[in-house]
């Protein structure tokens, strides 16, 4: 679907690889050059989101419930949010995408081709997808430590490895690989120099 005058920029990547953060970095940068910025995460905090989140914690439903929710999830916000977001000319960043859906439930068992389709029937292409890559051990270390967390029924060991490997193997000519293993700082760096190529911003000049 296109139809859009704003650009839509996905961060991805297992649990613990920083992304989030970035995100948060990337928005502030880009409120700074003056675009306008939409900063929205899935799960959402709407109603089919809320409900994966609670299964998170409690007990995860079958992968195909979870397939399901996660597509009446997206379409919510693809209507609610980021096509309104996007037909104002804002620049939306989002915290996971259909990606996830094929890394996640696809590392369930599912196929990878079916989740991709029922996705990309109701899903805005995105402009760029930045995909942040660190191995498991380390991401379950930084989510351990940073956020004192204990990692949930999402964040197991092997199930994350598959998830990577999923992530790893995806083919569309949009994504970019960051290598999430350097200091935030260098990470940012690399996060910044592809944003500013994909909105035409020149490097350290500002307009
Ligand atoms: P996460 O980004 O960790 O949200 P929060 O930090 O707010 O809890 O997402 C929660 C989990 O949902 C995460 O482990 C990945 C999973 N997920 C899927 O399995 N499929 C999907 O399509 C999406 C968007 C997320």
């Amino acid at each position: 679907m296109t139809n859009k005058s704003g650009k839509l920029i996905v961060f991805e990547g297992i649990d613990g690889s920083g992304k989030t953060t970035q995100l948060k970095r990337a928005a502030a940068w880009l409120l700074a050059e003056g675009y306008t910025v939409e900063t929205l995460r899935e799960p959402t905090n709407g109603r089919y989101g809320r409900r994966l989140r609670e299964s998170a914690l409690s007990g995860r439903v079958s992968p195909e419930e979870e397939r399901d929710l996660f597509v009446q999830d997206r379409t919510w916000n693809v209507k609610t949010n980021i096509r309104p977001a996007l037909e104002a000319g804002k620049i939306v960043l989002l915290d996971r995408y259909y990606f996830s859906s094929i890394a996640y439930q696809g590392a369930r068992g599912l196929d990878l081709a079916d989740i991709r389709a029922r996705n990309e029937a109701i899903a805005i292409k995105p402009d760029l997808v930045l995909l942040f890559d660190l191995d498991p051990e380390t991401a379950l270390q930084r989510i351990e430590r940073h956020r004192g967390e204990t990692p949930n029924l999402f964040e197991g060991l092997e199930y994350q490895r598959r998830v990577r490997a999923i992530f790893l193997s995806l083919p569309d000519p949009f994504l970019v690989l960051i290598d999430a293993a350097p200091q935030a700082e260098e990470v940012w760096g690399r996060v910044r120099a592809e944003i500013g190529k994909s909105l035409g911003i020149r490097p350290f000049v500002r307009e």
